[in-house]
């Protein structure tokens, strides 16, 4: 099958759900233990879409999922380098993990500036319906058109998981 690979990250502060989200999505799996991920781990997974698109309807994600970091840290621009998307993770029972997106999509987009950005409000398993409502309304003022979405998603029930790195893919088809 012809594909080409593109380069995408995950990027949010540490303990977010971000190797969660990776190891749901490629393995279809969960792990209650944390185990910080350390630099970065590259994983791979071919989508095919039904997209008419002149070259493919297939594409390679090249997934990296980046140690987490503070605001005040940062990543280390090598790690986001050449990434063409980003799903951006913020932990739902961690209000201050949902105030740092905005400082996590402005070093990503600084280093991609045409890159494509989802937001993913995780651990939604974790809290009342109430809740996510006011979160995802705080999210609104993020979107832009290359930031296009907010997804509450869960990497332990499954929830949203597959639609986020779908949705991604497909706008990567189409740019
Ligand atoms: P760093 O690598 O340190 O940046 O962390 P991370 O963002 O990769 O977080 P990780 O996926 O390691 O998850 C941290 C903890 O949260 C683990 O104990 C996971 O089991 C838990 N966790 C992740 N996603 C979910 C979720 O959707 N629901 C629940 N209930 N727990 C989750
Ligand atoms: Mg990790």
């Amino acid at each position: 099958m012809k594909y080409t690979s593109q380069k995408i990250c995950l990027i949010g502060d540490f303990g977010v759900g971000k190797t969660s989200l990776i190891r749901r999505f490629v393995d279809g799996e969960f792990s209650d233990q944390y185990l910080a991920t350390v630099g970065v781990k590259i994983s791979r997974k071919v989508i095919t879409t039904d997209i008419k698109s002149p070259s493919s309807n297939s594409l390679q994600l090249i997934i990296w999922d980046v140690e987490g970091s503070q605001k005040f840290k940062g990543i280390a621009p090598n790690y986001l380098q050449g990434a063409r998307g980003a799903v951006i993770v913020a932990d739902m029972t961690r209000s201050e993990t949902i105030k740092n997106l905005r400082q996590h999509i402005q070093q990503f987009l600084s280093i991609n500036p045409q890159a494509c950005v989802i937001i993913a409000l995780n651990k939604a398993d974790l809290i009342e319906l109430e809740y996510t409502e006011k979160a995802i309304q705080e999210c609104q003022s993020l979107l832009s058109t290359q930031i296009t979405a907010t997804y509450l998603t869960s990497a332990k029930t499954g929830n949203n998981v597959d639609e986020i790195f779908t949705e991604l893919a497909h706008k990567l088809i189409l740019l």
